[in-house]
């Protein structure tokens, strides 16, 4: 399985975020997952793409994973398309129209993706899973880093992973919310192929040791 570790900026030093994210991907992570959040649909504020831009600009080549927890979010998608998303996934309780947001992102160059709260239902999928090249399934409430794995979320894992099978696509199947080096594995049982890390790498001394923990655990699943 080509498991995929999307290390979570959030918990990442903003005083020293190039250099920070350059850490975190020399010491193994594939992705770098950008938490943008707007004080109106999850109760925090964090950054947009002038950020993102400014991590290119820096240098940094590797998959950005947008995760948007703005309402709405049209209007943002284009700027962090030229701001160098690659991913970017939305929640559709922000979007008034699902499938014109995904078409939107799939517009604007970037790999559209649906992230589902712990207690949304998959209903949204239904029609659009044609669109989707992420499906995010959230394993805490989204706003903050540092909270614990919701262990409901596996049941859904294992949900939506049949799903995606039944569909023959080629869908990432991500998960993001508490996970550690000691739930990893029953996390990737359950049929996460990538997974959001921010506390569990960004809080913990020496990033690559952690990251190899965690490898070394994948490889036995
Ligand atoms: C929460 C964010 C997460 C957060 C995860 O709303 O979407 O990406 O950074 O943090 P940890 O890994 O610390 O739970
Ligand atoms: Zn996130």
């Amino acid at each position: 399985m080509d498991f995929k570790i999307s290390a979570s900026i959030l918990s990442a030093d903003f005083a020293r975020l190039g250099a920070d994210v350059d850490e975190v991907l020399s010491a193994g992570a594939d992705f770098v997952h950008f938490d943008v959040m707007d004080n109106h649909y999850v109760p925090n504020l964090t950054i947009g793409p002038l950020v993102c831009k400014a991590l290119r600009d820096y240098g940094v080549t590797a998959p950005i994973d947008v995760h948007l927890m703005v309402q709405p979010v049209d209007r943002i998608v284009p700027d962090f398309a030229a701001a160098g998303a690659t991913y970017i996934t939305f929640h559709p309780e922000g979007s008034g129209h699902v499938d014109r947001t995904l078409g939107l992102i799939r517009d604007h160059g970037c790999r559209p993706g649906l992230v589902f709260n712990p207690a949304t239902p998959l209903t949204h999928l239904e029609y659009v899973l044609d669109k989707v090249d992420m499906i995010l399934l959230m394993s805490v409430n989204p706003g903050f880093g540092g909270q614990a794995f919701i262990p409901s979320c596996l049941r859904k894992l294992a949900e939506v992973k049949r799903i995606i099978q039944a569909s023959g696509r080629d869908i990432r199947l991500e998960v993001d919310g508490g996970v550690k080096a000691d739930n990893i594995g029953e996390i990737a049982s359950a049929g996460a192929d990538t997974f959001v890390i921010g506390s569990g790498i960004f809080g913990t001394p020496d990033y690559a040791e952690t990251i190899a923990e965690m490898r070394r655990t994948l490889g036995t699943v």
